[in-house]
This record gives C-alpha cells, structure tokens and sequence, in this order.
C-alpha cells in the first residue's frame, strides 16, 4: 500500500549552522549543476537508481523519479556562521573549488549573507569569530526561530529543513539539563553552560517542526530532550557526522572483510588535513568527539563480542594531524593487520587522497532532500533509514547503529520501496530456482 506522501511543491529552503567548507562546497555546487556547469556526482538522491520488483521485470529508476523530492531548481539556501564572510567569500577561503568556477557562480554565492550565530566559544576554542547573537541562551533560541520564520517568508519557501555543518564542538556527555524537554527548556532559561550552541539550532529547528540533520559528531539532537521535542511535533530527525573519506573505507571494507570470515588484529588510521575544520580538531576536546564518532565503527561491524577468535584482539588506532599545507585535501593512510587460513598473517595498505568537502556536499544535498522526504511522508523522530550517510548514526535508546554500508543501503531503498507501496527486496530469489527444480 502506497503512503500518503504530500507531493514536494514550491521552495525547500535549506538552512545551515555553520558556512564553512562543506555548506559553501554543497551551496557552489547546487548552484553550478543548476548551470549545466556541473554534475551531481556522489549524491545518490540525484544519480543513484533504485531496482524494484523481479529482476526481470528490469525497473530501475533513478531514486528522485521514484520519490516525490524537491528538485535542486526550488533549494534556497541560508545559514549563520560566526564569521561575517558571504558564502562567496567563505568558499574562496576553504579553497576547495576552482576559482573559474566561483566566479561563474559568484552573484547567487555573494547574496548568501550569513546570519549572526549562536556561539559559546568553550565548544570550540579554536573559533574568534564575532559575529555572534547577544543574549543567554533562551534569547538565542528565540532569536534563531524568528530567523528561520523571517527567512521562510521572505524566500517564499514552503517548507524548510535545517543541516547542522557547523564546527564539532568539544567532547561531552549528556547530563541532566539534557534528558528531559522540561529540563532542557528550564536550562535554556537558566543559561545552563551545558547547553551546547548546535543543541540550541537543534531545538529551535524541531520546535517549529523543521527537519534537522547533524553533520557533526557533537551530540546536538542525539538527547532524550530534543527526541521527546521531535515525538512532540512529529519532526524528523538524524545524526551524527557525515560518512566521508576514511570511515567511508573503512564501512566498505570491513563488512567485506567480516563476511569473508577473515580475522582482524588491528586497524591503524592516520590524517593529515589543513582546513578549518583541521584546525577546531587539533584541540585534544573537539578530537576527542571526532574520535568517539570514528571509533564505534569497527566494533559495531565486526562484532568481537560475538567473534572472539577474529575479533577479540583488535587494536584500533585513530589519529588526525592538523597539516596547513593540504588544506581541504585530506590524505589518510590505514593499516590493516588481518588474520586468513590458520591463522597467517596479511596486510591492507590505504591511501585516500580524497578531498573532504567533495565527499561531504552530496551528503548535505541527500539529507535535505531526504528530510524534508520524510516530514512529507508523516514520519518523524529518529530517521534511522538515513544511517548510510552518518559516521555514527543516531538510534534509539538501546539499539545498535547499523554501520555496515550495504546493509545501511538496503535499509534506505526497503524504506523508499515501503513508503511508495513497492515490494520490498529481500534478495531471496528462491522462485526462480524452484522453476529449474520442478522442470528437472
Ligand atoms: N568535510 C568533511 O568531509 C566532513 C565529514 C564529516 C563531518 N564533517 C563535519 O562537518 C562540519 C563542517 O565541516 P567543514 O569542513 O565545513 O568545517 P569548517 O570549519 O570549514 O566550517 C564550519 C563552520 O562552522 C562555523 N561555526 C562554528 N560554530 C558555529 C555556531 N555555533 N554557529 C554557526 N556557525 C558556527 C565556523 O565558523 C565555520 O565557518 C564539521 O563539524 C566537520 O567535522 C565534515
């Protein structure tokens, strides 16, 4: 049975905490495919298809001519950031794309001003930018909503979805102030300093019912407080940190690995990167969420838990080193030490000379397309179907996030074919042999 889907008319504003590399690389991007300058490539919304039915009935249409999405002609964008830079300015900063290229696209980019941010420099120290709102954090969170209503309205939007690609902020653990919305709410009140800015985006967003994705590690929406909000207005939500560069290797290459029954003594992986966000990672708070976010991956895939003999001894190792001279062009080096036949020794070698901003923005289009898809659809709460994206993808309380890539696909198409009355692919097939064995 297909659900009823509200059809995706008129303007889908997407608003952006954070005008950094990745949100200026997405915005460039959006603006020169629009052109015919560019192709979509990475962003599975756009170019990924979809098999429904038998494969012999050979229907595989691409994913946005199956589902209902915005097309990228009605995305706006707008955004805050604690520097005063338009997203023109900022992208030429972040040197990630040519600048031909800017300049083709340069008046759209220029008029993209950000607006002024809510900030608490104890998340991230590296930060000095000024351009920041006044007021305790109940004030911010006011402020932020009137932000989000006046540019809903002057941009004609009718619907819009928040994409958290601000900085990560420093390590914390949810405390009191977070696992209540009647907590929280009396701590935006009180100025409570465990509030953490991208938790104030957070509840704004939900609050009004606007969709929010975190592109961070920073725990933000990932709180009892902000669920409960999301049941409240029946907002989708979704997190944590986008799946780019070495942990998109790594959820290639481990399930592969794992089903091959192959043993794993060890995973080393280093970084070298020198943009922005390098810099907010070298201080040891704000790497320490990165590496929380980075480490669940292998246990949760290998589970040596379950395989003590495969998995119980593996070491896992990761590192990040603030390198100027590379700038968005991160390169990552993994040693992979794994076990075969009796117990023999082998080694993988990784080099990815990747470039993290490429590999973010499809994302950031994907998740504001999916989003916004699934508020149309009536769902809300935690949108674990968009697991494929995050690096450690938010769950409800109890469960194990799914890091395995493949199964994290075939999560995100059964939720698609669900939601547009298809038959879901269980890969069985049986049907098709039962005819060879009746014939014989
Ligand atoms: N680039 C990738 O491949 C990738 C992958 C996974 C996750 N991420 C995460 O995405 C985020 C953005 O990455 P980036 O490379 O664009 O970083 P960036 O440093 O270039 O951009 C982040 C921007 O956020 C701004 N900012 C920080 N706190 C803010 C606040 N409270 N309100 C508004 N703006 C704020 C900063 O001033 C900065 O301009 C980071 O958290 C990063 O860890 C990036």
């Amino acid at each position: 049975m297909k659900h009823q889907i509200k059809e995706a008319k008129g303007k889908l504003g997407v608003l952006m905490p954070g005008l950094g590399a990745v949100a200026t690389t997405f915005i460039a991007g959006v603006a020169s495919i629009r052109k015919g300058l560019s192709k979509p490539i990475g962003s599975v919304t756009q170019m990924g298809s979809i098999r429904l039915g038998k494969r012999t009935e050979n229907r595989n249409p691409k994913i946005k001519d199956f589902v209902s999405l915005a097309s990228l002609d009605d995305l706006v964008f707008g955004g805050w950031d604690v520097y005063e830079d338009n997203v023109y300015t900022a992208a030429v900063k972040a040197e990630v794309l040519d600048r031909f290229m800017l300049e083709a696209i340069r008046p759209e980019l220029e008029a993209i001003v950000p607006m002024k941010a809510a900030f608490d420099k104890n998340f991230v120290k590296n930060l000095d930018g000024t351009h920041i709102k006044e007021g305790n954090r109940y004030e911010q969170a006011q402020a932020v909503m009137e932000d989000i209503k006046n540019f809903k309205e002057k941009n004609g939007c009718d619907r819009v979805v928040m994409v958290w690609c601000g900085s990560t902020e420093i390590y914390h653990e949810p405390a009191e102030v977070h696992m209540s919305l009647a907590a929280f709410e009396k701590g935006l009140k009180d100025n409570d300093p465990r509030i953490a800015p991208s938790m104030i985006y957070a509840y704004a967003a939900i609050k009004l019912g606007v969709p929010y994705a975190n592109g961070a590690p920073n725990l933000t929406c990932d709180i009892p407080a902000l669920t409960e909000l999301a049941k409240q207005t029946k907002t989708p939500i979704g997190g944590k940190d986008f799946k780019t560069g070495q942990t998109l290797m790594k959820t290639i290459l481990a399930p592969g690995l794992h089903a091959r029954a192959l043993g794993m003594e060890g995973w080393f992986s280093t970084n070298i990167l020198g943009n922005r966000d390098g810099w907010v990672l070298d201080d040891p708070d704000n790497f320490k969420t990165k590496e929380v976010s980075k480490l669940g991956v292998l246990e949760d895939i290998l589970h040596p838990d379950e395989n003590p003999e495969l998995y119980g001894d593996l070491y896992h190792k990761i590192r990040i080193n603030y390198y100027p001279p590379r700038k968005d062009n991160k390169e990552s080096w993994d040693n992979i030490d794994i076990l075969g036949w009796m117990g023999y020794k082998m080694q993988i070698k990784v080099n990815f000379l990747c470039r993290d901003s490429i590999l973010a923005a499809p994302i950031v289009l994907d998740l504001a397309l999916f989003i916004d898809f699934a508020k149309r659809a009536g769902m809300s709460g935690i949108q674990e179907w968009l697991s494929f994206y995050f690096k450690s993808p938010q769950t409800a309380p109890g469960l194990r996030p799914e890091h395995d890539i493949f199964k994290q696909l075939i999560k995100l198409e059964n939720t698609l074919r669900y939601l547009m009355g298809e038959d879901l692919i269980t890969h069985l097939g049986l049907d098709y042999y039962e005819g060879i064995l009746e014939a014989q």
